[in-house]
């Protein structure tokens, strides 16, 4: 049961092993919904030919995610108001399960980096914060 998100930290996060089948044909990973991951899919997206920048700079009020670089290399720093946590995914079997309530930013794409995320929830603008004073509103802090 995922904490409610006004409470959750950089500790209710972390990089997860995805589920790999190899044999001579090479790599197979797999991840179904509230099996591999706390929750169901219900929207991906990926970025990808991100120039030399930063993405992200918002957090969610609900939406949990896992987010896979599945080419390339991209670090995600986590931020619950109280402490920050870089996760660096650079192996495309090597997922991190964001909980809702923090505030994350990408940096350090690699070129040709693809990073893909699996969501919770279908896009809503609702659900962002995209002020960080308002983010500290919101964990109450
Ligand atoms: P944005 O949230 O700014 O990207 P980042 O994840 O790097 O912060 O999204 C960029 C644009 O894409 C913005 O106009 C909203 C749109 N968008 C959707 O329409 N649906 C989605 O699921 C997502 C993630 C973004």
């Amino acid at each position: 049961m995922m904490k409610d998100s006004h409470q959750t930290t950089v500790n209710d996060c972390g990089v997860i092993d995805i589920r790999k089948y190899y044999d001579n044909r090479g790599y197979l990973s797999v991840i179904e919904g509230g099996v591999d991951i706390p929750f169901e899919i219900r929207r991906i997206y990926y970025l990808y030919m991100v120039p030399e920048t930063s993405r992200g700079a918002h957090a969610h009020k609900q939406l949990q995610q896992l987010m896979i670089a599945t080419s390339g290399s991209v670090h995600v720093t986590l931020d619950d108001g109280r402490q920050r946590k870089t996760f660096v995914l650079d192996k495309p079997w090597k997922g991190l399960l964001v909980a809702p309530g923090l505030w994350r930013d990408l940096d350090n794409f690699s070129g040709g980096t693809v990073c893909m995320v699996l969501a919770s929830e279908k896009y809503e603008a609702e659900d962002y914060i995209r002020d960080y004073q308002c983010f500290l509103s919101f964990k109450g802090l």
